[in-house]
């Protein structure tokens, strides 16, 4: 789904690299003439984030990386539709030079104005048009710095590099529609040294030796990917290929100086994670997963990511570099997050809420805290009471406790209204409604209405949407 686009806004135009852009922002608009693509979807807490006027459905990313400078070179192919006429429109790219563009085969012009790339296409794109847009790159990724001071973007490690895009990170190593709603098929081939090894998302297709001293891997995402969940990550990995018991394939890729016997313990627990939580939330639903541990330099990164098949785990802290419970929670969002995704970043408790509540269920099953204790100790913690899950302030809030605390709350309280068996239902049935899509909080909330005949109104009120913390749970 897309959202309104805001109001146009008023473009300076920055030279970048070699190219010239002639004030791309000064045509285009005018009544009844084809229109400029917004530089933003209208999210409101990310308003560039993402763009308007077009629809990606595939990306393939051709990647060179050279870790001894640094260096990437990629060539981006976009294939999308347009969703109205467009004599312009823009792609979110972060730093980097930008050689040439075309579209459709034809040389565009381009220019920049922040992360924003925008295209003038040699003839205007018609409303239904499917387009090809091909940017040639090259340059050194940046690591990027959230509002709430976390690191995403292009990581560099001492052996390569890992690249990381929740939320606003792709932009840094690939031109796209960075934004959650438009979800794409991506083939994404990365060159790299011998000896070293490129894992990414989806299925390995080719491994192949490319003039003498290089390796391309050639990964293919079949299912729709949101921009935040691509991942790439380069230098030396201890690879296990093998099968869950029901055949689904597992490619597990731990850096051999992250590896520590409880973190192998845990990834050893992969297909036990899957068949339990496929026994929750029904089949799961990509054709691989899998697991990335990489080592990092210490206190770069401080988080895991549910990067789509298989999350990524720092090794940058003191072992294990991966626990089950922090397993059991990427895991979750396969779900949450990467096959239901998001609307827009203000309904990220939708992941975060039920990846929190996996976890409770997880440790009550493994025989520690009951679900009732957890709910209780969330329901305790001040931290969970900031703001709404529904209504995140501002940009540096979309990872902050209430959206996972208070997120997995709502669910809890959920529950007890509709009993356990019928949440037990509504647990499958809507990762089933919105498989592979998108979904916002709205119609979460409309879902459950029309799930139940008992009244939902008054819970959400209260623990989604209330300002006040409610006096009990
Ligand atoms: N999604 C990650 C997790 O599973 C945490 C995270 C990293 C995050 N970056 C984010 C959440 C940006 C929201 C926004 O816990
Ligand atoms: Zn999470």
């Amino acid at each position: 789904m897309r959202l309104r686009p805001p109001p146009r806004a008023v473009l300076l135009p920055l030279l970048a690299g070699c190219l010239l852009a002639s004030c791309l922002s000064c045509t285009g608009g005018g009544s009844g003439g084809p229109a400029t693509g917004a530089p933003g979807v209208g999210d409101r807490l990310f308003p560039d984030a993402g763009n308007g006027g077009y629809d990606v459905g595939h990306y393939t990313l051709d990647l060179g990386y050279d870790p001894a400078s640094g260096r990437l070179r990629g060539t981006a192919t976009l294939t999308a539709t347009a969703d109205r006429d467009l004599a312009r429109f823009n792609l979110d790219l972060a730093g980097l030079d930008v050689r040439s563009v075309t579209v459709d085969g034809a040389a565009a012009r381009a220019g920049r104005d922040g992360t924003e790339l925008q295209v003038r296409p040699a003839h205007p794109l018609r409303h239904g048009a499917r387009f090809t847009t091909v940017v040639d790159y090259q340059g050194t990724p940046r690591l990027l710095t959230d509002a709430d001071g976390s690191h995403e973007g292009w990581i560099r490690t001492d052996d390569g590099a890992l690249a990381l895009g929740e939320p606003v990170g792709s932009m840094a190593w690939f031109p796209g529609n960075d934004h959650p709603s438009d979800k794409a098929a991506y083939d994404i081939t990365v060159t790299v040294p011998h000896g070293l090894t490129a894992v990414s998302n989806g299925e390995l297709l080719s491994t192949r030796a490319v003039s003498g001293d290089r390796t391309a891997y050639h990964w293919r995402t079949s299912a729709p990917m949101a921009t935040y969940l691509a991942t790439v990550a380069i230098g030396h990995f201890d690879v296990t290929r093998s099968k869950t018991p029901d055949g689904l394939p597992l490619y597990v890729a731990v850096d051999p100086r992250s590896d520590d016997t409880k973190t192998s313990a845990a990834l050893a627990r992969i297909p036990e994670i899957l068949a339990w939580e496929e026994g929750l939330f029904g089949p799961y639903p990509f054709a691989s997963a899998g697991a990335v541990v990489d080592h990092l330099p210490r206190g770069r990164v401080g988080y895991a990511l549910e990067t789509q098949n298989r999350p990524v785990f720092p090794g940058d802290g003191p072992p294990p570099a991966v626990d089950p419970v922090t397993l059991v929670h990427e895991l979750s969002h396969q779900w949450f997050g990467d096959s239901v995704t998001p609307a827009a970043w203000q309904d990220m408790w939708l992941n975060e809420g039920f990846a929190t509540l996996t976890e409770w269920l997880w440790q009550q099953h493994e025989g520690g805290p009951s679900l009732d204790a957890s709910a209780a100790a969330a329901f305790a913690d001040s931290a969970n009471w900031a703001f709404p899950p529904a209504t995140p302030p501002d940009a540096a809030s979309v990872s902050a406790p209430p959206v996972y605390g208070r997120g997995a709350l709502v669910l809890y309280e959920l529950r007890r209204t509709l009993g356990p068996s019928a949440f037990g239902r509504l647990l499958k049935e809507w990762p089933a409604a919105h498989r592979h899509g998108n979904a916002s909080t709205a119609q979460f909330t409309a879902f459950c209405a029309r799930f139940t005949s008992k009244d939902v109104t008054p819970l959400f009120r209260t623990w989604l949407y209330g300002a006040a913390k409610p006096s009990h749970l």
